[in-house]
């Protein structure tokens, strides 16, 4: 028996190999297996790594009593079947972002994960970013002042997605940002969109996120757009921000601007906006692939017990504001409460492998 965490990744298709490439590369893991319903899929990494089991009968792979770990990186829909049989079976368990398709699924899971003391973490990816970490940093430090609001825009064409729309497919990662940031899960939210190529899948959104203290939030969401655009304003009361993920050095910038009105004015005439506009700062990132921290986090958490940063709660709260935004957008973009969590108390978590 040795010391390493075995790890079996579920889903190979667009983005799984990468989960596959790096807990490969990582030490103290082994890749034992690779699952997908796809042959085809399978055969294609057969030579690449020789040493990793291939299967296509997913249900009995993730039961393998060898395997300490599962990552799952298949269709949402799928999500809950297969996390729910990774987490009854003892695994701990790393679930690609959305975490499941409902709030009641994603309930049940953290609940599962918390009873059998076992990791449970999902794949919010940004938050493991040098960037996001660092805008983080600055908010909490008070660098920028009150935060008054944020906006994101993730747009490009395609990749159209066939089981959700596209606010469950791109808004996470911007829902996931702000929460982080702000450190707060919004009240509630409106959403409008509409199904331009596929008749009732949204593949343009425009979500707004309300937050307790009166802050606002919007994620323009879109798979129709002839630009990749990722991008982010996050703007205080003293300084603002602007954060490019596109970009390959000057992710962020910090523009010393913001605007005054006078405290007192007596009449229409003497009201004057006063506008303050200094330096760009530009702060230095250290270059890392999120997806490799990430996964390494994954590891360290099973190792020693700790809560993940992205972990099922985070999920969950994630997945309320999805819930809440579809019942928006059926609604024509009315304004819905986001059911609040209830923050049951968890298990402590067992540490190492299971
Ligand atoms: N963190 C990120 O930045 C990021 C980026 C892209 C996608 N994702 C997430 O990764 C997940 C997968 O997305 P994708 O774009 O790779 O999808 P995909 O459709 O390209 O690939 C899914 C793979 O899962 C396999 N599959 C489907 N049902 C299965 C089942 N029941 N058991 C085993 N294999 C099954 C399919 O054969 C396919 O190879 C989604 O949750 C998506 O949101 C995350």
């Amino acid at each position: 028996m040795d010391d390493l965490i075995h790890i079996a990744v579920v889903g190979c298709g667009y983005w799984g190999p990468n989960l596959v490439r790096n807990f490969n590369a990582l030490p103290g893991t082994r890749l034992r297996m690779l699952c997908d319903r796809s042959k085809e899929r399978l055969d294609h990494f057969r030579a690449m790594y020789p040493q990793a089991e291939m299967r296509t009968d997913v249900d009995t792979a993730v039961e393998d009593p060898s395997i300490h770990a599962v990552a799952i990186a298949t269709p949402v829909h799928t999500h809950y079947k297969l996390a729910k049989a990774s987490l009854l079976a003892g695994k701990h368990t790393f679930i690609e972002k959305p975490m499941a398709s409902s709030v009641k699924e994603c309930e049940e899971l953290v609940q599962i994960a918390s009873d059998q003391g076992l990791t449970l973490m999902v794949g919010h990816t940004f938050l493991y970013s040098p960037a996001i970490r660092k805008i983080k940093e600055i908010v909490d430090a008070g660098n920028i002042g009150k935060l008054l609001y944020m906006s994101a825009r993730r747009l490009n064409l395609g990749l159209f997605q066939k089981d959700i729309n596209v606010v469950w497919d791109l808004a996470p990662h911007d829902i996931s940002i702000i929460q982080f940031i702000t450190g707060e899960a919004p009240v509630a939210v409106n959403c409008q969109g509409g199904c331009n190529v596929r008749r009732g899948i949204e593949d343009v959104s425009n979500l707004t996120l309300y937050f307790a203290g009166g802050e606002v939030a919007t994620i323009h969401s879109s798979w129709l757009d002839p630009k990749k655009v990722r991008d982010m304003a996050i703007v205080g009361a003293r300084k603002m921000i602007h954060y490019d993920d596109i970009e390959p050095n000057q992710k962020i910038k910090i523009y010393d601007q913001r605007v005054e009105a006078p405290p007192h004015y007596d009449t229409f005439a003497e009201f004057q906006y006063s506008y303050h506009y200094g330096d760009m700062h530009a702060p230095h990132l250290v270059q890392e692939e999120p997806l490799k921290v990430e996964c390494a986090h994954f590891l360290d958490c099973i190792r020693t017990g700790k809560t993940p940063l992205t972990d099922g709660r985070q999920g969950l709260d994630v997945v309320r504001v999805l819930d809440a935004a579809s019942r928006s957008l059926k609604q024509g973009g009315a304004r819905i409460d986001v059911v609040p969590s209830s923050r049951r108390r968890a298990r402590p978590r067992k540490s190492r492998k299971s």
